[in-house]
């Protein structure tokens, strides 16, 4: 950790500063943020729009941005390919529904040359699954190996009211085709007290008997939260796990995907589980990730107000010097962690946007 905190401060030191040396910055320093954390893992959120309208991340009438607030396709390129060649080897396509975005494909299809290069070891896309029937061959053509569908529920009638405007049978079409398309699928489904608490062991027999890894979300306290009550939700892991081994040797496993996520092995069926803990416990201590909105904002933290506007820098040359000093300078003020807490029996640390501003 030591060792990477001073490798940026002597870059900082053998560099003149200035915009002229920017682009020679960008092009060999690594991203290192304040606590000595490599930054490799970009979260891009396409879109703020989406054809679902989950409760616990968007409100049922939702004002979406005007269209000419977007960065277009090329910008979303040129943002991303500039995070790349600041050491990003990792990219997530989130949304909004990341697939209702108008010629998607073309972005993936841009985004397949980096991964072409070397230089990204891997695309993915976090999704509602709706169009995946549609979508899933030439995302794979595009090098997409695996993806996350978020799924609470196998009943139809509460996945109905979940998601507001979803269908069930649309989703498990679409999970069928990425994997007709040989893609892995991970099942995401947010842990929801007195919702999907009794659905615990089929979701997971489910994921079993189809190859599918599955992975519980703590419920955030993101949004406007004005006449829900995010409490009320609230199902800690911790319950849920313990719930698990009632049934089950459960062994912890070192493995990491790169994302929060930590993982038991089910000793009976070999299944893997993942947990999500932002609540129960905190992983921001090996934080990798920044997360860039389709307007342009980088928000260095999910839990967290402050972000940097990358679309102006982005916007005022063609050259990429502006926006790699605006992408360090950013990196350099991301914070510790969040401060979501339930505990004393209140809310507190919520952020006012909703979770598909940032894409989870
Ligand atoms: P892989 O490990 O590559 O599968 O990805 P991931 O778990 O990072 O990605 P995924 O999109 O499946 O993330 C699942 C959910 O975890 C997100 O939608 C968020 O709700 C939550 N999450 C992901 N990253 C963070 C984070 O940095 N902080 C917090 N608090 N929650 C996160
Ligand atoms: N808390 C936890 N997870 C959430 N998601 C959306 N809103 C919340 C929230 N308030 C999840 C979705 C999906 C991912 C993009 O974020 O279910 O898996
Ligand atoms: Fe859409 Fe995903 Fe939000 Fe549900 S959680 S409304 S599917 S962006």
């Amino acid at each position: 950790m030591d060792t990477a905190k001073s490798a940026t401060r002597q870059w900082a030191c053998h560099l003149p500063r200035g915009p002229g040396m920017a682009s020679l910055r960008g092009m060999t320093a690594p991203l290192i943020d304040p606590f000595a954390r490599p930054i490799s893992y970009l979260r891009v959120s396409v879109t703020d729009r989406c054809d679902f309208r989950c409760v616990y991340c968007m409100a049922e009438q939702m004002t979406f941005l005007p269209k000419k607030e977007l960065l277009t396709l090329e910008e979303l390129d040129r943002m991303c390919s500039t995070f790349i060649a600041m050491g990003v080897e990792k990219l997530r396509i989130t949304g909004g529904e990341p697939l209702v975005r108008k010629d998607i494909l073309t972005f993936f299809r841009a985004m397949s040359r980096h991964l072409n290069s070397g230089k990204l070891k891997e695309l993915t896309l976090t999704t509602n699954g709706s169009q995946l029937r549609k979508y899933a061959a030439a995302l794979a053509d595009c090098g997409v190996r695996r993806i996350n569908v978020s799924l609470d529920t196998l009943d139809d009638r509460k996945f109905a009211a979940i998601t507001r405007w979803g269908r069930l049978a649309q989703v498990l079409d679409g999970i069928a085709a990425a994997q007709e398309a040989g893609m892995r699928v991970k099942i995401n489904a947010v842990a929801l007290k007195g919702f999907n608490e009794d659905e615990l062991f089929t979701l997971q027999h489910w994921c079993a008997q189809n190859g599918m890894d599955l992975t519980w979300i703590e419920v955030m306290p993101m949004g406007d939260l004005g006449n829900e009550d995010r409490l009320d939700q609230y199902w800690a892991l911790s319950d849920l796990r313990a719930r698990l081994a009632e049934r089950y040797t459960l062994t912890e496993l070192a493995e990491r995907t790169g994302g929060p996520a930590r993982y038991v092995r089910l000793e009976e069926t070999g299944q893997k589980i993942g947990f999500i803990t932002p609540l129960t416990h905190n992983f921001c201590e090996s934080c990798n990730r920044v997360r860039l909105t389709c307007t342009g904002e980088l928000y260095m933290c999910l839990g967290q107000e402050d972000m940097a506007d990358l679309r102006a820098p982005l916007r005022a040359s063609p050259d990429n010097a502006l926006l790699q000093d605006a992408i360090r300078a950013a990196i350099a003020r991301k914070p510790k962690g969040h401060d979501f807490d339930y505990s004393r029996q209140s809310v507190s640390g919520q952020v006012t946007r909703h979770m598909s501003h940032t894409g989870g």
